[in-house]
């Protein structure tokens, strides 16, 4: 097995379920040390690393903490610096949906996905900037440091009844450019992966009757849900060195859900 990422450290945010957990097997597979971040469901995350561990000989760590909160993601990176002596890859993953439709949405709705999705994107990707400087190049990559928004195709198609989400997500999309814009000349790359539909608990609805799939299917060119390794591996290879020259990209891995499907035999 190839291991491209040997000798780095990651984080993954949101890792003890769905498309942050993929992420985490597929960069620890990779040769990473890795440590999974995770809000609640300690025994949950604590399997997750176990298993890691044992199918890819990675280190493995754990770690509870609220990404919207500052001071429990200052400690995070505390804990990194005693740990792992710093980091080189930090996965932004961290989401979650509150759906409702607009007239009916509370503030609260609205406050929980932008604090989580957008502010802790913040939080995390300026404390791994202000690690990546500090700790300066190391001969593992050739970059000072990579970081990896996960988005979603919502950073540009508008999505009714989760105009919270959709928000959060546009909101992503130029923090993570501007960010990359700002440290490209010191080699920081930022990159962010947009999937589309991914088999995980966040969209069960969407997938788990046949009809849900079969309705689901017409906004999928490629005729197929995602699997969460498909997110793991685009996260592997825009972590290493084969996509040195990349920053500041928008990666859809999402079977052409951007590709207005509606239009294949309309217009
Ligand atoms: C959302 C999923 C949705 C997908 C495609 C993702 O960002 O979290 O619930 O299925 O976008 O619409």
């Amino acid at each position: 097995m190839q291991r491209p990422l040997a000798g780095q450290r990651a984080l993954i945010t949101g890792a003890s379920s769905g498309i942050g957990k993929a992420i985490a097997a597929a960069l620890a597979g990779a040769g990473a040390t890795v440590m999974i971040n995770y809000r609640s469901g300690k025994e949950t995350a604590e399997a997750i690393a176990h298993e890691i561990r044992e199918s890819t000989k990675s280190a493995v760590l754990t770690h509870q903490a609220d990404v919207s909160q500052e001071a429990e993601v200052i400690a995070m990176f505390e804990r990194l610096q005693a740990e792992f002596g710093g980091l080189d890859i930090l996965v932004n993953n961290a989401g979650l949906q509150r759906d409702a439709a607009f007239h009916e949405m509370t503030l609260e709705q609205w406050n929980t996905v932008i604090e989580v999705n957008l502010t802790g994107q913040f939080l995390c990707a300026r404390e791994a900037v202000r690690c990546f400087l500090k700790q300066g190049m190391r001969p593992v990559s050739k970059a000072l440091g990579k970081i990896i928004f996960i988005s979603s195709v919502h950073e540009v198609i508008p999505w009714a009844g989760h105009v919270n989400y959709a928000a959060s997500k546009g909101g992503v999309m130029l923090l993570m450019k501007s960010v990359a814009q700002e440290y490209a000349p010191l080699r920081i790359r930022v990159n962010s992966i947009c999937p589309g539909a991914i088999r995980t608990p966040i969209n069960r609805p969407a997938w788990e009757t046949p009809e849900a799939y079969q309705a689901l299917l017409k906004l999928i060119p490629y005729k197929r849900i995602g699997e969460p390794e498909d997110i793991g591996k685009a996260a592997v290879w825009l972590a290493s060195d084969d996509s040195d020259y990349v920053t500041g990209a928008s990666i859809f891995v999402d079977g052409g859900m951007l590709l207005y499907p509606g239009f294949e035999s309309g217009g």
